[in-house]
């Protein structure tokens, strides 16, 4: 069943030439192509002459579709009024309008788009304008590949947090939402045009969308889409700004040319954020932060098994021979291509042995890229260029560290950067959990610890490590629970997925509801999935709760997360 609807094609005359106006009805067909979408074939009147501009003009209608995203009023803060909006990355913009819906093609795009009373459109667009009627044009006036046009229509209003940068949020929020990040945003964007080379997208706009986004962040241009999560009071989260900000450079602007190669976008952005971030906030904070990172790849290789096909930066999609086989882009999203590609990049960085040079290294790399879409080898070709010295002593083949080894073999990272310049904020959450882990509890050297001055990401890395531990010794987590209301009553979304996490694992039965609260109160898929995988290897008990939360919350979730859900809980019947 077509998500896209198409009704009609034409082709329209050249500009200022003969012809009629209405243009030259074409026969449409669409063709099979793979699980996540089909081919819309337009014959033309002739064979095009190479390099000749064609306009075609195609009616089409958008419906449900995993692009689009329709939501009833429960479904928003507010809860007043019905809120759209879609997501593109990374196959999803295909229902949404018709496109060549791959990474490897740029264009500029506009878009009138005409909204009931009472409702405001946003765009990731370079400039926008209201006019009569409640109609907004909007003006991309930079090549992007298509996954990057997003809509949102909705009650929502916007405040300014910056020079160049706004938040928009629901009308209940935009208080909070500007609270968050007044006067933070321009530091980053500052450090990372020093860091990476000019921002050349204009303004650098946040949009806090309704709960059940499924993503912390999503990097469109001009306008960053985030999950209300990051409205934690204490600006703990700015991690997920500071990581889309840096997607301006590496992937907005220099961008993976195939979803098999995804690590290009997401490692050289991970390593940018931890650039930015080691500038604004030090190497030992963010060398915390990354921990934390390492910890989630460890998990997810743990839970697929090093050798999964997935566990590769390069990974094969194919839309398949038959129908449904060959792996859906939008399937590959893991710590995979995150963690372990940036392992990859800190490992050239390490191979350069200098981080100025390092840096100056990736603004060539902008530079040289900018607007283009690229694939793994034009980056690893361009890197051995710059080094010649480190090309001339075959650095791309050194045994156990070979480039083509880090983009084909699955498995554990090679080389892991040093992030022992954190061992200062690491080491007494090493030692707390080493206590909480014994099997008589030492109370006395336990409470002798302050955790009341802890960063957010230290008591997350504490929590990561009770976590490896678990299950704890009985009573252990009771008593854990009781001693740390700051983190068993957490509203923070990082530490309320770690806290719900160890409540399964040690089956704390008596705080299960916080798991359910907690799924009822957010849909983003890094925090749903683990938690149902939890639920579903857990006790009977765990099981039941799992599809009791399901069938309350499913309608909430966003269709891709809905349908991981159902694979998880085994309910993936014929879809
Ligand atoms: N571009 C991604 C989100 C994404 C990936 C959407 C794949 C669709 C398919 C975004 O930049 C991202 O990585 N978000 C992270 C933030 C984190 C790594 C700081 C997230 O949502 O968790
Ligand atoms: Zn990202």
């Amino acid at each position: 069943h077509p998500t896209l609807s198409v009704s009609r094609a034409a082709l329209l005359p050249p500009p200022g030439g003969p012809g009629d106006p209405a243009g030259q009805e074409l026969p449409v067909e669409s063709r099979p192509f793979a699980s996540y979408g089909s081919a819309l074939h337009i014959a033309l009147p002739q064979a095009p002459r190479a390099g000749q501009l064609l306009t075609l003009l195609i009616d089409y209608e958008a419906g449900e579709g995993p692009g689009v995203c329709w939501l009833s009023p429960e479904q928003t803060a507010g809860k007043q009024k019905p809120y759209m909006y879609t997501q593109g990355q990374a196959v999803l913009n295909r229902s949404f309008f018709p496109c060549f819906d791959t990474p490897s093609v740029k264009f500029t795009y506009s878009a009138t788009v005409k909204v009931p009373e009472g409702f405001t459109a946003v765009m990731s667009a370079t400039s926008w304008e209201k006019q009569k009627d409640n109609t907004f044009v909007f003006k991309m006036s930079q090549p992007i590949p298509s996954y990057l046009i997003a809509l949102v229509v909705g009650d929502i209003v916007s405040a300014d947090v910056g020079p160049r940068s706004r938040v928009w949020a629901e009308p209940c929020l935009i208080e909070a939402a500007k609270k968050e990040y007044d006067g933070v945003i321009e530091e980053f964007l500052v450090v990372g045009e020093k860091l990476f080379g000019p921002y050349v997208w204009g303004r650098y706009d946040i949009l806090f969308m309704p709960p059940s986004f499924p993503f912390g962040g999503m990097e469109n241009p001009c306008l960053t889409f985030v999950t209300p999560c990051l409205l934690a009071g204490d600006r703990s989260l700015v991690d997920v700004i500071i990581h889309e900000i840096s997607h301006s450079w590496f992937g907005n602007l220099v961008t993976n040319a195939t979803w098999g190669e995804f690590w290009l976008n997401e490692g050289f952005t991970m390593y940018a954020q931890r650039r930015i971030s080691t500038e604004v906030y030090g190497l030992p904070y963010t060398c915390l932060e990354a921990a934390t990172g390492r910890a989630l790849l460890r998990q997810h290789m743990d839970a697929t098994g090093e050798d999964h096909p997935l566990n590769k930066l390069r990974v094969v999609i194919e839309p398949g021979f038959c129908l449904f086989l060959g792996v859906n882009p939008d399937d590959t999203y893991n710590e995979t291509p995150y963690e372990k590609g940036y392992c990859f990049v800190s490992y050239l960085a390490h191979l350069v042995g200098n981080q100025s040079k390092f840096d100056a290294f990736l603004q060539a790399y902008v530079n040289r890229f900018k607007f283009q879409s690229i694939t793994a080898d034009d980056t690893l070709r361009f890197f051995l260029e710059y080094f010649p010295e480190l090309k001339e002593k075959g650095v791309d083949s050194i045994p156990g560290f070979e480039f083509d080894r880090w983009l084909n073999t699955p498995g554990w990272p090679p080389y892991l950067p040093d992030l022992s310049p954190g061992q200062q904020l690491m080491r007494p959450a090493d030692e707390l959990a080493e206590l909480w882990a014994a099997d008589g509890l030492n109370m006395e050297a336990i409470e002798a610890v302050d955790i009341t001055g802890w960063r957010t990401y230290q008591l997350v890395y504490f929590l990561d490590q009770v976590l490896q531990k678990s299950p704890l010794p009985e009573g252990n987590v009771k008593r854990l629970s009781k001693m740390y209301p700051k983190i068993s009553k957490a509203q923070n979304a990082e530490l309320r997925l770690r806290w719900c996490q160890i409540i399964l694992k040690n089956n704390l039965e008596a705080e299960y509801s916080k798991v359910k609260d907690f799924l009822h109160s957010q849909g983003k898929q890094k925090y749903t999935l683990p938690l149902y995988r939890a639920m579903w290897g857990g006790s009977e008990a765990t099981r039941a709760l799992a599809m009791e939360t399901f069938s309350a919350t499913a309608p909430q979730l966003h269709v891709n997360v809905q349908n991981y859900v159902k694979k998880i809980l085994g309910l993936a019947g014929a879809e």
